[in-house]
């Protein structure tokens, strides 16, 4: 057995019940003993202030962004799980991904492996916001897990009123990610 290995789970939605989030704790779930999945509360992302170069004085700087970019420089991977709004990112997640990138020699995401798994209440499974933050990944230097893609569709259909995963076909399909993700 070789050691833990830790992994940050971004939640894209900030909305109490969020459809995401529901699916980042099946995963969690889902992951075996050596795999250590914590969620990065979605509430310490709400809470950065928006990215500006002004604020990364000493003085100014937003002790948030500090705590968050700590946080992720010590995990070993990222699991990303968002919707989309608008055929893109949320954003607060792209708003985290800019806080963590910089000062760009720091950036925290520079070679960390990753995942995306984009949940939507539609069909679609939020495609979009999937492959634009793939786009981020480029520059930000994220080697991201190519398959299986992950596009949950139909999100209210899958869980019951308590949020749990009801549907079997879709916790296998969450267990194959995350052992993917973690192989
Ligand atoms: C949305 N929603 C949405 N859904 C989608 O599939 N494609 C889209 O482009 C958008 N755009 C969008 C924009 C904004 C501003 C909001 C608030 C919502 C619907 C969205 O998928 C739905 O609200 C989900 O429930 C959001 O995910 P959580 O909060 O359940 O994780």
């Amino acid at each position: 057995m070789g050691d833990t290995l830790n992994v940050a789970v971004l939640v894209g939605s900030l909305r109490r019940g969020s459809f995401s989030r529901k699916v980042a704790h099946a995963a969690i779930a889902l992951a075996s003993n050596s795999l250590s999945m914590e969620i990065v509360e979605i509430v310490d992302i709400g809470d950065l202030p928006f990215y500006n170069e002004d604020l990364e004085d000493a003085s100014e700087k937003p002790s948030s962004w500090l705590t968050f970019r700590d946080r992720i420089r010590r995990v070993d991977g990222v699991l990303f799980v968002t919707p989309e709004y608008n055929r893109s990112v949320p954003g607060a997640l792209k708003n985290a991904l800019d806080v963590g990138s910089r000062p760009r020699v720091e950036s925290i995401w520079s070679g960390k492996p990753c995942a995306v798994i984009s949940v939507s209440l539609g069909a679609l499974g939020a495609f979009g916001a999937n492959h634009h933050l793939r786009q981020s990944f480029v520059f930000l230097d994220m080697p991201a897990m190519q398959q299986p893609e992950a596009y949950i569709g139909n999100a209210p259909s899958l869980f019951d009123g308590h949020g749990a995963l009801t549907n079997e076909k879709t916790r296998e399909f969450i267990q194959k990610i995350v052992t993917a993700f973690e192989q």
